[in-house]
């Protein structure tokens, strides 16, 4: 058995207009709090203890959690009062592992879907005697993340977090955000201040000559860091294509909760979620989107790869896609709103008052 510690703190600000209440680990992915993913897959992989480490509205998790028992896991929470960073953060909750100083503890950041098989990361790890191993994954650009050659081994030979010139881009492999630690590199960790991982630690790590290892592992992975990215996991959660053994109910075009509504002629597609308490009416389509419990899609509207926030509305024939609609907006009838559209929540866009298409 294994214990891991999930990131899940910091600034979190990028999903804002829909996660002013609610911490983005908090939102629904294909129906369930996103983080009943990862504990999930962490358990059914052979962890068993696992410490969430946050610094933002963590009341919210342990009334939903608990203990982890539904979840067959021993959860405990640790709240930062102000956000350490990730290196800070694990610092923060080593004294609530078990482990000792030789054994590997996993650390997950906590916004990632994925389908990384975390046994094998923990078996690179033992065999190859690393200190620290880490997930890599290959993206086309990698600038949004932390960058990582390895040599002919998989050995890490730098860490280039967030590579701000083009000649910082030697590799297109990046940080997925998975790593196993040897117990004992975590308490060398400072301890009472930020410390970022990413730009402290690992490269400290290796101008000592540590030992980091990379594992490539080219499956399904996506940081769900943006509205759109969520939009997209949700519905690949759904979908079947990021497995998760936390979603209700079989895989397919689509989810539809239980106590939502949909009008029979109604077209829902591209593992669209209708969330509890949702009413879609007659004729509309949505495609790739979720619908947060409570919202209401009335009649004729089409709506594709956007995020309807809960208790929000979405007037009829309006057309949305790639929008993000925030908790309890109200986008009136005849609307057109397109990629990248954020309506903060509670606001209130009138019939027909954007149009993107000619009139006619
Ligand atoms: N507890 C705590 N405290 N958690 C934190 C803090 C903090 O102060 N800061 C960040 N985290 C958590 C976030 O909640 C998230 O789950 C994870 O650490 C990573 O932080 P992000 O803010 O999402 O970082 P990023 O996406 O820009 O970059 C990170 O992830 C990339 C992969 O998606 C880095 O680890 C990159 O190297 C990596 O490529
Ligand atoms: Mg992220």
């Amino acid at each position: 058995m294994t214990e891991a510690i999930l990131l899940v703190g910091g600034r979190g600000t990028r999903l804002r207009p829909l996660t002013v209440h609610t911490p983005k680990p908090m939102l629904p992915a294909a129906g369930v709090p996103f983080l009943t993913h990862q504990l999930a897959r962490a358990r059914a992989a052979g962890v068993d203890h696992i410490v969430l480490a946050t610094s933002y509205l963590a009341e919210v998790f342990e009334p939903y959690f608990g203990d982890g028992s539904s979840l067959g896991l021993h959860l405990e929470y640790v709240t930062e009062e102000e956000p350490l960073g990730t290196g800070g953060a694990i610092r923060n909750v080593a004294g609530r592992l078990h482990s000792g100083p030789e054994q590997p503890v996993l650390v997950f950041n906590g916004d990632i879907l994925t389908g990384l098989d975390i046994r094998a990361l923990v078996r690179t790890h033992e065999t190859t005697g690393a200190d620290v191993s880490l997930h890599l994954t290959r993206v086309t650009d990698p600038r949004a993340y932390g960058l990582v050659p390895t040599d002919a081994t998989g050995r890490v030979t730098a860490f280039l977090e967030k590579p701000q010139t083009p000649e910082e881009i030697v590799t297109d492999q990046i940080n997925a955000g998975a790593y196993v630690f040897r117990r004992s590199v975590i308490d060398t960790i400072p301890a009472g201040r930020p410390v970022s991982v990413e730009r402290e630690t690992f490269p400290g790590l290796l101008a000592a000559g540590a030992h980091l290892q990379g594992m490539v592992d080219s499956t399904y992975w996506l940081d769900l860091g943006t509205p759109a990215a969520f939009v997209r996991g949700s519905a690949d959660l759904v979908l079947g294509r990021a497995p998760s053994p936390a979603v209700p109910g079989r895989c397919g075009d689509r989810l539809v909760l239980p106590t939502a509504e949909v009008a029979t002629d109604a077209k829902l597609t591209g593992g669209t979620v209708v969330g509890e308490g949702a009413c879609v009416g007659e004729g509309a389509r949505i495609s790739g989107s979720t619908v947060l419990s409570g919202a209401v899609v009335e009649p004729g509207a089409v709506i594709t790869d956007s995020m309807i926030g809960a208790h929000s509305r979405v007037g009829r024939r309006t057309i949305l896609t790639g929008a993000v609609i925030g908790d309890g907006a109200s986008v009136g009838p005849d609307n057109e709103l397109r990629e990248g559209t954020r309506i903060w929540c509670d606001a209130h866009i009138p019939a027909g008052a954007v149009r993107f298409s000619s009139d006619e």
